[in-house]
């Protein structure tokens, strides 16, 4: 399949998420190392660290409170400003564009507003570390000292990565743990266990990234072939959507789809895409969901809800399904 056309944000180019082929290879390329498991297993003392410190500064602020807020936004957050070498306390200036660039009621001009402001932030805080002499060896300093310097990389394309990873990095992982959380409160079994022992984390996160499938929207792309779907002819050329979520529920693959069934190893699911394109960051996003939920389990374990769930406001118009609020107490 083909990609739309490249978004290009003003004075530069778009993401690699957005390009075709050889394009979008070499861009990817220079990410992959990166985002490995046994790369990721390196940074998991900053997760954890992240995590407990999130938690004590909940605990300390008291019951009740918002566990979006208070926990599942800033822990990711935190973690891909740290691993970009991109300074948190702006926090609030790039997470109110990107939920923009996410919503899909934005009007085009508000969109184009948001983009232009997030590329020229991220382009100044390059611009700082080319010129500072001392780059970092945070992601984005080590790419401008082996990757601008030699020549392979422009600049223009290293703001559309930052801004990629930046949004990427935190709106996803965050609304899966706020979803997860709603959900396995209402599973106090399977909470109970995350309480007592991390052994089947992983499985739970497996499920809970199948069940939950944050990507709702699903994944445009263009036919470059005549084809055939489902019985149905698509003829090239043809835009086409392919819904994560309904191919997540999928009987025949997963047996009673629609049920949430922790334990079943839910490991051919589709939340992370399929094909080129595929999530580069699953494994960090997986990381930080299984500490992010073992740890919340076994320091909290009396968590419940403070509200009723049925008014739980959702993300409705956002590409990432998520609650923009929930309230819990301990
Ligand atoms: C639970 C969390 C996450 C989910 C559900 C998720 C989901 C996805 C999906 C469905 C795609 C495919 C998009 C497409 O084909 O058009 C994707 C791509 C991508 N994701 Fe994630 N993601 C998550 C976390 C992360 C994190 C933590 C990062 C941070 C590094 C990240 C970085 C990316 C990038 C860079 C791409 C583009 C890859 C490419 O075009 O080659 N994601 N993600």
């Amino acid at each position: 399949p083909q990609r739309s056309p490249p978004q290009t944000g003003e004075g530069g180019r778009g993401s690699f998420i957005r390009m075709d082929g050889s394009e979008h290879l070499r861009l990817r390329r220079m990410l992959t190392a990166e985002f490995m498991i046994k790369n990721i297993r390196r940074i998991e003392p900053l997760i954890t660290g992240t995590v407990e410190s999130a938690l004590d500064d909940l605990q300390a602020r008291g019951a009740p409170a918002d566990l979006i807020t208070g926990f599942a936004l800033p822990v990711p957050s935190l973690v891909i400003c740290h691993l970009l070498g991109v300074p948190y306390e702006d926090h609030p200036f790039f997470q109110a564009r990107s939920a923009v660039l996410l919503d899909r009621s934005a009007g085009p001009a508000a969109v184009r507003t948001a983009m232009t402001q997030l590329r020229s932030y991220l382009g100044h805080l390059i611009e700082k570390k080319r010129t500072s002499g001392e780059p970092g060896d945070e992601l984005l300093g080590r790419l401008v000292s082996e990757r601008v310097r030699t020549g392979e990389l422009e600049i223009g394309e290293l703001i559309g990565m930052a801004v990629l990873l930046l949004i990427a990095g935190h709106e996803t992982t965050a609304n899966m743990i706020g979803l997860s959380v709603l959900l396995l409160l209402q599973h106090p079994g399977v909470w109970q266990r995350l309480h007592d022992s991390d052994e089947q984390a992983d499985t739970v996160v497996e499920e809970l990234l199948r069940y939950l499938t944050i990507v709702r929207t699903g994944l445009p792309r263009q036919a470059i072939s005549d084809t055939e779907i489902g019985g149905h002819p698509i003829r090239a050329g043809d835009p086409v959507i392919a819904l994560l979520s309904l191919a997540n529920r999928d009987d025949d693959t997963f047996g009673q789809g629609d049920a949430f069934a922790p334990y079943r190893e839910a490991r051919q699911h589709l939340a992370f895409g399929f094909g080129v394109h595929q999530c580069i960051g699953q494994p960090l996003a997986r990381a930080e969901l299984r500490v992010a939920l073992t740890r919340l389990a076994r320091r909290l374990p009396g968590l419940r809800l403070a509200t009723d769930p049925a008014h739980l406001p959702t993300r409705d118009n956002s590409v990432v399904y998520g609650l923009a609020e929930l309230p819990v107490t301990w």
